[in-house]
């Protein structure tokens, strides 16, 4: 794939267009890139390796930019080894390669790696620069986004941020998509809990003067920044970015769902919000997981499943739960035959998340919607919409 940066860096990341789901859960039906850069100047500097599922390919691309130099430097802004799979090739292949990292790099190197690179280790901390020539790349700690050991690096001379996993996208870089969608989806998934470092990292990009920003999957972003940056800056605060109801239900006969999609109906009624809905059972968990996020309230209807709840929305709201979901209104709808709990493990949830506001009608469903249940759907749409 052809992208262009500046004169003297290029990218040689990799496709991988048949992994069946990445990190062994997000579902990517365009794929994944783990991108990597190449830095060209007296001194040269390779910004990150890659997955070893592409390593062939990748040195393809490294050998082809490199035509017949020799890299100075691997940077390495991320352990995880979709990036860091080929240090120690890279180490071997180029036996005068020093690699950059940080003290916690060094530190969780030796855990993935039986290998001693004490002397080729250059160990930078915040603020910390090294030279290449024209090119002066500065190093930024970016810890717990998403990895303690994360750092991004900044070359003054083309303005360039290099990102690490922020910024991020799923898909490969020949997928035409939006993407706000596949960015959100990846980044309330994978960064969502450390909202308040991904905070730290952004004042720390707002005093650079950055053109470009180079992440380690999806494409290279270099117009409109503003839009990227305005759309993390919300995300890492919680806010939330649409305005309307994302209903998340499950059904094991359909009486849950009818309910939920009754609502659908009352509420497409009562306002011209955007409203969301999706069968847990049958949807995408990590793009759940973002409508959570990205609307301003929620309704979960849930079935009583063996004296607790339906066992997928335990696990959606586990993951909210983790994900630190927070500062959403939301309503609930329960069903049971015989002794309804559903209720009551939502709102155990709901009550050890921050500044969730419950909506104060809790829709009890035995089997099936009756009159009352039927009216009282009416009362929570209204209370959600409030
Ligand atoms: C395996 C299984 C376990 C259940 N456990 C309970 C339970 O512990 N308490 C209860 O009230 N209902 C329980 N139910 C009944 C359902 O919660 C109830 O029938 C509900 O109406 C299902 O809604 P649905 O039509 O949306 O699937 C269980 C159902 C199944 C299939
Ligand atoms: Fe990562
Ligand atoms: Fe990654």
């Amino acid at each position: 794939m052809e992208v262009k940066i500046s004169d003297s860096i290029k990218y040689i990341g990799v496709d991988d267009k048949d992994i069946d789901l990445f990190e062994s859960q997000y579902i990517v039906k365009n794929g994944i890139a783990y991108n990597s850069y190449v830095i060209f100047d007296d001194k040269i500097a390779v910004m990150d390796t890659v997955d070893k599922r592409k390593t062939d390919e990748w040195y393809k691309n490294l050998e082809n930019v490199l035509g017949g130099k020799t890299p100075d430097y691997l940077v390495v802004s991320h352990l995880e080894p979709d990036h860091a799979s080929n240090i120690l090739t890279i180490c071997e292949k180029y036996p005068d390669i020093k690699i950059v990292g940080n003290v916690k790099t060094f530190s969780m190197f030796p855990q993935f790696f039986d290998y001693n690179i004490e002397d080729r280790m250059v160990e930078v901390k915040e603020g910390d620069t090294l030279d290449l020539g024209s090119h002066k790349l500065t190093f930024y700690m970016a810890p717990m986004v998403h990895w303690p050991e994360v750092m991004v690096s900044y070359d003054s001379t083309d303005k360039v941020l290099f990102s690490a996993d922020a910024f991020g996208k799923f898909g490969t870089l020949d997928t035409d998509e939006d993407w706000d969608c596949e960015a959100r989806r990846y980044y309330f998934n994978i960064c969502g809990k450390y909202g308040v470092q991904v905070q730290n990292l952004l004042k720390k990009a707002s005093a650079l003067d950055i053109k470009t920003i180079c992440p380690l999957h999806g494409p290279v972003l270099s117009d409109n920044l503003e839009h990227y940056l305005h759309l993390y800056d919300m995300w890492s605060k919680y806010e939330p970015e649409t305005d309307g109801v994302f209903i998340a239900y499950a059904s094991i006969h359909g009486n849950t769902k009818d309910a939920a999609l009754k609502l659908y109906d009352i509420l497409k009624s009562k306002t011209d919000k955007k409203i969301a809905i999706a069968d847990l059972s049958r949807s995408d968990m990590a793009e759940c997981v973002e409508d959570a996020f990205r609307y301003s309230k929620m309704i979960v209807a849930a079935p009583t499943y063996d004296g607790g709840i339906f066992p997928v929305v335990n696990d959606f709201l586990h993951h909210l739960e983790i994900k630190t979901y927070r500062n959403r209104r939301v309503g609930m709808i329960e069903n049971g035959s015989w002794a309804p709990m559903a209720g009551k493990v939502m709102k155990s949830y709901f009550e050890k998340m921050k500044n969730i506001e419950l909506a104060g009608t809790l829709v009890s469903i035995r089997s099936s919607l009756k009159d009352d249940t039927a009216k009282q759907l009416e009362t929570l749409a209204d209370e959600i919409l409030a």
